[in-house]
C-alpha cells in the first residue's frame, strides 16, 4: 500500500544520547501522532539474527530475515513494548550490546533498503513522529518538519551511563564513552545513509539543555519555523 504523502511527518534525527528518543515519544503523545522508533527495528533485527545463529555481516540472510520478521509496537506512543514474535523484548534490545549489534547490521545497504517500506508504513493518519538517523534524509525526505538533535559525546555518554548503570552493575563510564564514539564513527562514515542532518533540518544542540528545555525548544521550532 503506497503511503499518503499528505500525512504530516516530523523527523527527529541525531546520534544516540542526544535526547531524540525521549523527545520524539513525548511529541508524538502530545500531538496524538504515531511514533516510529527506527533504531528499535535495527536492534530487533540484530537480536533476531543472533537468536537464529545468523552472522551480523551475512547481508543476504539478514535481508530475508528483515522482510519476514514478526515485529510489532503494540499500544500507543506511551508504551515502550516491542514485540518480537509476540514476546516483549524491550529490555533486551536496550542494552549496549544490542545497540552495538544494531549499528553493525545498519551498515549493510540491502538491509536498509529492505527496511524502508516497513518504516514508511508507519505514516498513518493523523501523523507521524519518526526517530532515527536518516528519517529526514532518506526515509521521509518530503517531511514538512525536520529536526536534528545533537550533544557533545561526553554529555551523551554521561546520559547513557546514568540510564544504564542501574541495569548493568559493572558499567564503566569510559567504556560507555568509547562505545558512543565508536558508534558515532560507524554511523557517520558508513556509505549508505550516514548520520548527518538533512539540508532543511533545524539543528538543536542539547548539551546544555535538559528534557523540558529541549521539548520547549522543539515546540517553538515547530510552531514558528517548521512547516508541519
Ligand atoms: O537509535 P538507536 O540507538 O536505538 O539505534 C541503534 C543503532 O541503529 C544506531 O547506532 C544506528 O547504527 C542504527 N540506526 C540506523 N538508522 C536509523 C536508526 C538506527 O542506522 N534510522
Amino acid at each position: 500500500m503506497p503511503t499518503d504523502k499528505s500525512i504530516p511527518v516530523i523527523t527527529i534525527d541525531g546520534p544516540s544520547g542526544s535526547g531524540k528518543g525521549t523527545i520524539s515519544r513525548m511529541l508524538a503523545q502530545e500531538l496524538g501522532y504515531h511514533f516510529l522508533d527506527s533504531g528499535a527495528l535495527y536492534r530487533l533485527l540484530a537480536l533476531a539474527a543472533e537468536r537464529r545463529g545468523i552472522a551480523l555481516d551475512d547481508e543476504a540472510a539478514l535481508v530475508v530475515l528483515s522482510r519476514e520478521l514478526d515485529i510489532r509496537f503494540p499500544a500507543a506512543s506511551d508504551s515502550e513494548q516491542v514485540l518480537l514474535e509476540g514476546v516483549d523484548v524491550n529490555n533486551e534490545i536496550r542494552t549496549e550490546a544490542a545497540g552495538a549489534g544494531a549499528s553493525r547490521v545498519a551498515v549493510l545497504p540491502q538491509v536498509r533498503t529492505a527496511l524502508l517500506a516497513r518504516q514508511r508504513n508507519f505514516r498513518q493518519e493523523p501523523g507521524l513522529v519518526a526517530d532515527g538517523r536518516d528519517m529526514g534524509t532518506v526515509v521521509f525526505p518530503d517531511a514538512g518538519a525536520k529536526i536534528f538533535l545533537t550533544a557533545s559525546a561526553e554529555e551523551r555518554a554521561r546520559r547513557r551511563y546514568n540510564q544504564l548503570k542501574e541495569k548493568e552493575m559493572n558499567l564503566v563510564f569510559e567504556d560507555v564513552l568509547a562505545d558512543i564514539e565508536a558508534r558515532d564513527e560507524r554511523d557517520a562514515n558508513r556509505t549508505v545513509a550516514p548520520l548527518r542532518p538533512a539540508a532543511d533540518a533545524a539543528l538543536v544542540d542539547t548539551s546544555e539543555l535538559d528534557i523540558p528545555a529541549t521539548i520547549e525548544c522543539v515546540r517553538y521550532l515547530l510552531k514558528n519555523h517548521l512547516n508541519r
